[in-house]
């Protein structure tokens, strides 16, 4: 059976905010060290970056950037970051079992910003789970204030003259998670969070910022944290952050590749408790959310090896190397986001570089595309606009967890100067889907390109050897007529399709 939409410019979800496609970058394994900082490295700059990696960041049309953790932050001392590389203290990192030299530090993230261009925008984390309100305004003061005092005037004194001008900061992370170093209660995050809020609102009443929501819709405490720590905040953060993660479980793949079912819900079901306390508090402010970290990853993995570590620098860890599988899960994730372009206002790709990311590189040695990077370089470039409201009409399959899913999962972007992208996942492992769009008050002519990520083997993957394995490729009979989309998504693809 045939899937099918309508495209009508009057019904819209929202205009993408560039921020839904963010990353992050992390000191964890070789986020930093060997991935976007080796000095030494053939392609590296005075500054240590290596360029091979800038020069696909910058392909890969990444806009906010988040740093320094995850579960780092909550340990991150800030002033150890700074100063003379040489004076830098070695610290124990308890998160990744690890040891961080600081070589990394403030004003090298800084630095690594600036190289990939101006569409790249810092998003600071403050410790919460060591520290507090004091550190959080001392690390903004020495960032953002512009001289004349101890902090400022150090910045300079290290080197950096101007100011960071950071705006959008994360007020710690994850601090739902038992795991969490300084892991607390909501109550007791909500109240630290909206102590930090103030006074660095004091600084600057013009800083963005993000409270913790959930480490995932399946946390005990989900939904209620939210609406305690909104309870708190509501007045003085801007965002509520979301993570989650996906992978199969158990082989159950079915499953896994409705991912983004799970993901909307959750969507949903955070914007529904903000909304919730927005009413209880007689506010007319909206909290947009900021789904911060968001990947497969193959997680269950990961805590063996995390544990097994014994402080070593950089060690390779959650270097997941992803299948076509993967990637179409991946872009039906960012489907997801951009289907909810109203609420979701930033997002961050968990992360950039070596550790569940886009972008692997060899230390010494060469940097190459995985699977995922593809689906989000083109969502970021073709994504760009206002969000047509799209609800489909598709043939359905069973899975474990979600019940009935669509085969079908799609969205589609409408850009300033008209032209539409489509983006669309089928999920079917075994059939082509045939998919017809009706386009009513669009003035489109023509197919400019019909691009599928697909593959005879699922389990195909790019790697240090086959770097270049997987790649999009054009598919032909994609046809526009009369107003009438029709095409045909091969089994388990992610699609662009690009009409003017
Ligand atoms: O992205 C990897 C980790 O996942 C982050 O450090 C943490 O915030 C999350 O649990």
């Amino acid at each position: 059976r045939t899937a099918r939409f309508t495209l009508d410019p009057a019904f819209t979800v929202g205009a993408v905010n560039p921020r839904l496609f963010g990353s992050f970058v992390e000191h964890l394994g070789r986020c930093v060290y060997t991935g976007v900082f080796e000095p030494g490295h053939p392609t590296a700059d005075a500054e240590g970056l290596r360029q091979d990696v800038l020069e696909l960041v910058r392909e890969l049309g990444v806009t906010a950037v988040r740093y320094p953790g995850g579960n780092f932050v909550s340990g991150y001392k800030w002033e150890d970051s700074v100063g003379p590389v040489e004076d830098r203290p070695r610290r124990l990192d308890l998160a990744w079992r690890s040891t961080e030299t600081n070589r990394f530090g403030l004003s090298e993230y800084i630095a690594f910003l600036k190289k990939i261009g101006p569409q790249a925008e810092p998003m600071m984390a403050v410790n919460l789970g060591t520290r507090g309100v004091a550190e959080a305004l001392e690390l903004q003061e020495y960032a953002n204030h512009p001289s004349g005092t101890a902090l400022s005037d150090l910045r300079a004194e290290h080197g950096d003259k101007d100011p960071f001008g950071i705006r959008l900061w994360c007020l710690g992370n994850e601090m739902d998670g038992p795991w969490q170093t300084g892991h607390k209660t909501a109550e007791e995050y909500g109240r630290v969070a909206a102590e930090t809020a103030r006074a660095m609102r004091q600084i600057d009443p013009d800083v963005e910022l993000v409270a913790c929501g959930s480490s995932g819709q399946s946390m005990e405490t989900f939904a209620e944290w939210e609406a305690t720590v909104l309870k708190e905040t509501y007045d003085l953060v801007d965002h509520i952050s979301l993570h989650a993660y996906y992978e199969p479980h158990d082989g159950d793949v079915d499953s896994f590749l409705a991912s983004a079912v799970d993901m909307e819900s959750f969507i949903e079901n955070v914007v529904a408790t903000c909304d919730h306390v927005g009413a209880r508090l007689k506010s007319k402010k909206k909290i947009n959310l900021s789904f911060d970290e968001w990947n497969v990853w193959y997680m269950t993995k990961t805590q063996a090896e995390v544990s097994a570590l014994d402080w070593p620098e950089a060690p390779r860890l959650l270097e997941d190397n992803y299948s076509v599988m993967d990637a179409v899960v991946f872009g039906s994730l960012l489907i997801a986001l951009l289907r909810h372009a109203d609420r979701v206002t930033v997002a961050c790709l968990a992360q950039l570089v070596n550790v569940i990311a886009p972008i692997m590189t060899e230390p010494g040695g060469p940097a190459w595309r995985q699977t995922t990077f593809f689906p989000f370089s083109q969502a970021s470039k073709y994504g760009r606009g206002e969000v047509l409201d799209v609800r489909v009409d598709s043939p359905t399959y069973d899975t474990a967890k979600y019940g009935e899913a669509d085969l079908l999962h799609a969205t589609a972007v409408r850009a300033e100067d008209g032209s539409v992208t489509v983006f669309a996942v089928n999920r079917s492992r075994t059939g082509a889907l045939p998919l017809e769009v009706a386009l009513s008050g669009l003035e489109l002519t023509e197919v400019v390109e019909h691009s599928a990520l697909a593959d005879a083997d699922p389990d195909a993957r790019n790697t240090l050897a086959q770097p270049e394995r997987v790649v999009p490729h054009p598919v032909d009979g994609t046809s526009l007529r009369d107003g009438r989309l029709t095409a045909a998504l091969e089994p388990l693809s992610w699609n662009v399709i690009r009409l003017r």
